[in-house]
């Protein structure tokens, strides 16, 4: 009942049929892995992105998050607005932009961030690999 009070009809429905969960090699050459961490609540989300090499389209995107209804819908929100989307375009994206779709409380912003911080860690990722790939090359 409580939890029914707490979270929006979107959170929940995210919450009880989250898309893309899962997991990637990440020592795939062309996947982008962020984990991290909420200071606030412990909680964390893992966020991998596959990335077509040419064109820096993410073809394929998947979590994993240990944490809250909030951090869970924000994760699964994010992996179906990022797919097919360009690098720079992803890393564009803001929490607020979640919070407001999942009408997120001010107690809950910090989920949603925590899902800006993946998107933007796996994106870190993907190019770091890229440029040690390159340079191995
Ligand atoms: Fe309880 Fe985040 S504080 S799950
Ligand atoms: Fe901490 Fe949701 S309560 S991520």
């Amino acid at each position: 009942v409580r939890a029914v009070r707490l979270y929006h009809p979107k959170v929940i429905e995210h919450y009880t049929n989250p898309r893309n969960v899962g997991s990637m090699d990440k020592k795939l050459t062309n996947v982008g892995t962020g984990i991290v961490g909420a200071p606030a609540c412990g909680d964390v989300i893992k966020l991998q992105i596959k990335v077509d090499d040419r064109t820096g389209i993410i073809e394929d995107v998947k979590f994993k998050t240990f944490g809250c209804g909030s951090a869970i819908a924000s994760s699964s929100y994010m992996t179906e607005l990022v797919q097919g989307m360009s690098l720079d375009d992803a890393a564009k994206i803001k929490n607020t932009q979640i919070a407001r779709e999942l009408s997120l409380p001010p107690v809950k912003l910090h989920c949603s961030m925590l899902a800006e911080d993946a998107i933007k860690a796996a994106i870190r990722d993907y190019k770091t690999k890229r440029t040690t790939t390159t340079v191995l090359r």
